[in-house]
């Protein structure tokens, strides 16, 4: 195995494809559209692939930036990584040329950090930079690493960098988590595959792309299971094997298109939507009186136009089966056209409320009370306006109030939404949107 890089190459962000979106709004959305595969559960999948040196095929893999950053970063380790079909990757952990995964990796997506547990657990040492991804918040990776300590392994922190490593096998243990952490969960779950003895993670999240990784971990014949609502068990094993697998549909994507339909006053039919992933987010789309039916992997949304007797409502998000964090965005978006005072609570995150300013630039009536609280009085007529996508989630949220809005609007920074959307300015002209991409040099 080479030895790692020297460290004091300096990180030279690559200048971002300037893109925008030119956006002509106030017409209903109709039509079909298909839900693409899962980013979040996408990017742990391949990660999860490195416990193997066996071929791993995934299918209904989205085609989004984070899913082609994850496949550069394991295409550095030397993991081969082909990709046969469009939405189909095979990954083959064979070997790696060294455990070594990069600034600019983690700089442009925290989900690099997945990979500290299954190279940890395989190779026995890894060296990983400290992520910095989205901008919501701190975002820190403290209780991805305290998990790492429990079950055995040496970290030390230098530069930016964690230094990683695992005299023999890794250890099952007890990992005890002081609140719901998506990611952790998995990390402490990758690792504990391979670890030598039992491993109980409590409280492990219940995100569906947890339960969607659990699955592939056993078809791949670890010994993994979700013994109780938030608690994960692991019997390690010493190798496990190649195995295939479907991506489950990605339910922030399908809520997405869920409020165009409820902003725009149009009918939307999703297919290959997870609506037993969304009962919250329904569940808040009733009290607001947005009509939606669902039928087996289809959701039909009927939206209702500017008068459309939309409710406010209070929202409080929270970990799975709560309201997503994801979501809360859009459904910002969509409390701006329900009549009365609807108070939303960001219970996850610090600042993922500070892009309502944007909304507020296109005529809706925000108040930010503090990191974690905001008001939102309705009904306003939004209109369109010059702005900039602060990250995946706002981003996505500005094209919906752009959609509704009266006028143009032109939103710069569209590379955020190539993150995690596939193609969805094509998926929204299918619909009847008028919006185009735009080229900023
Ligand atoms: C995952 O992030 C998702 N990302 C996020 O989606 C999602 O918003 C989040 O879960 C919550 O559902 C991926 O799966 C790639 P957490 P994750 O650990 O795992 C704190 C998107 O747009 N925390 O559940 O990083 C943390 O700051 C993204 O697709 C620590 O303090 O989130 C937060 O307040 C955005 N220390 C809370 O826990 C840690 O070591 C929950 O975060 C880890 C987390």
């Amino acid at each position: 195995m080479a030895e790692a890089r020297p460290f004091h190459w300096e990180y030279q962000e690559p200048p971002i494809q300037r893109e925008a979106f030119r956006v002509e709004g106030g017409l209903p959305l109709s039509g079909a559209v298909s839900v693409s595969g899962s980013k979040n559960a996408s990017l742990k999948l391949l990660a999860a692939a490195t416990l193997t040196g066996e071929r791993c095929r995934f299918t209904n893999v989205p085609e989004i930036a984070d899913v082609q950053v994850m496949v550069d970063v394991l295409r550095d380790l030397g993991v081969v990584v082909d990709h046969p079909a469009p939405n189909t990757y095979e990954v083959a952990a064979g070997d790696v040329d060294w455990l070594f995964v990069p600034l600019e990796a983690a700089a442009k997506m925290r989900a690099s950090f997945i990979l500290l547990g299954p190279l940890l657990a395989r190779f026995g040492r890894v060296i990983i930079s400290n992520p910095g991804g989205d901008r919501i918040g701190r975002r820190p990776v403290d209780l991805h690493v305290n998990a790492m300590k429990r079950l055995g392994a040496r970290i030390d922190y230098r530069n930016g960098y964690y230094f990683a490593e695992s005299p023999g096998r890794l250890r099952g243990a007890e990992v005890a988590f002081p609140g719901v952490t998506v990611m952790g969960t998995e990390n402490a779950m990758l690792a504990a595959t391979l670890a030598d003895g039992h491993t109980t993670i409590r409280p492990a999240a219940r995100e569906p792309e947890v339960d969607d990784l659990i699955l592939f971990l056993q078809a791949m014949g670890a010994d993994v299971e979700r013994t109780a609502a938030e608690t994960i068990e692991v019997e390690g094993k010493r190798r496990l094997r190649g195995a295939d697998h479907r991506v489950i549909a990605d339910r922030i994507e399908a809520g997405t298109f869920i409020v165009a339909a409820a902003m725009t006053g149009g009918e939307i039919t999703l297919r290959d939507a997870p609506a037993a992933n969304l009962g919250a987010f329904l569940e808040v789309l009733a009290r607001v009186g947005v009509e939606v039916a669902c039928e087996g992997d289809g959701i039909r949304v009927r939206g209702a136009g500017m008068n459309g007797g939309y409710v406010a409502t209070d929202i409080e998000t929270a970990p799975y089966p709560g309201l997503a964090t994801d979501l809360q965005p859009p459904m910002a978006v969509l409390l701006s056209r329900a009549a009365g005072r609807s108070r939303i609570h960001e219970a996850i995150f610090e600042d993922r409320l500070e892009w309502l300013n944007d909304l507020r630039e296109m005529g809706a009536r925000v108040r930010i009370e503090d990191d974690h609280h905001a008001i939102i009085e309705g009904p306003t007529p939004l209109h369109g306006a010059e702005l900039k996508m602060s990250d995946l989630r706002a981003g996505a949220s500005l094209i919906l109030a752009a959609l509704a809005a009266h006028g143009h609007s032109l939103i710069h920074g569209a590379h955020q939404v190539r993150r995690g959307y596939e193609n969805i300015e094509r998926k929204f002209q299918d619909l009847g949107a008028r919006i185009t991409h735009v080229s900023e040099g």
